[in-house]
């Protein structure tokens, strides 16, 4: 019984994050909610079958700055990570308009993926007051695989089975079987086809 009762618990924990997360815009069957993880928005979030959220992951609806200065949501956000997708501890996502990650993907701890930047051209104002934009969706294509410590700037599409090398910043669009890394991110070498 003892060697059960963390998985027993386990369970228990995942099904009372479940009802928690029972707003979801979408949720699969046996998705895993890892420990102190956070939906912010979730009626704009879907997430596929077996969709594994490990620890400390934060996935977040921005509001943005409208022309009263009065933070709102754009009219019909949409977050979508696919089934089987893996997203790593701490990985932040931040979403004002559309992110797509496909199926089987495999999102190494502490990656940054975000559709919106900050406006930083007035300068009567800080940044941090300066209007949030939507700065273009980023798609993340299915069988991929994004290193630790990746950044995925927003109007980004990753194509499908690409590899991101651990800490690259991704500025441009990587077409499908490709492995790219640095700073700014560069192809490196075309995968190997079947
Ligand atoms: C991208 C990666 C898969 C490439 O591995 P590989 O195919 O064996 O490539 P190589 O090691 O032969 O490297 C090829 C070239 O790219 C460079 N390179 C490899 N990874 C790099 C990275 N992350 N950033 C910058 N350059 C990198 C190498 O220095 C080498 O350059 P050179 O030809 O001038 O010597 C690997 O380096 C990597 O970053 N893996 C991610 C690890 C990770 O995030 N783990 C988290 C656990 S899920």
């Amino acid at each position: 019984l003892i060697e059960y009762f963390p998985r027993f618990y386990r369970k228990i924990k995942s099904t009372l994050q479940r009802i928690y997360y029972s707003n979801l815009q979408g949720v699969g069957s046996n998705v895993f909610f890892g420990r102190d993880i956070r939906i912010e928005h979730p009626e704009y979030v879907s997430l596929g079958d077996n969709v594994y959220l490990n620890d400390f992951c934060w996935i977040s609806i921005v509001k943005h700055k409208s022309e009263n200065n009065t933070p709102k949501i754009l009219k019909n956000p949409s977050l979508i990570i696919g089934d089987r997708t893996y997203i790593g501890r701490f990985a932040t996502i931040a979403c004002v308009n559309k992110i797509k990650i496909g199926e089987d993907v495999l999102i190494s701890d502490r990656v940054f993926i975000g559709d919106v930047s900050h406006g930083y051209e007035r300068n009567d104002l800080p940044i941090k007051d300066q209007d949030l934009m939507d700065s273009g969706p980023v798609e993340i294509g299915s069988g991929s695989w994004i290193g630790i410590g990746v950044s995925i700037l927003p109007n980004i599409k990753i194509g499908k089975n690409c590899v991101i090398g651990a800490g690259a910043v991704v500025t441009r669009d990587i077409p499908d079987y490709s492995t790219a890394a640095g700073v700014p991110a560069k192809i490196i070498k075309i995968n190997r086809k079947i």
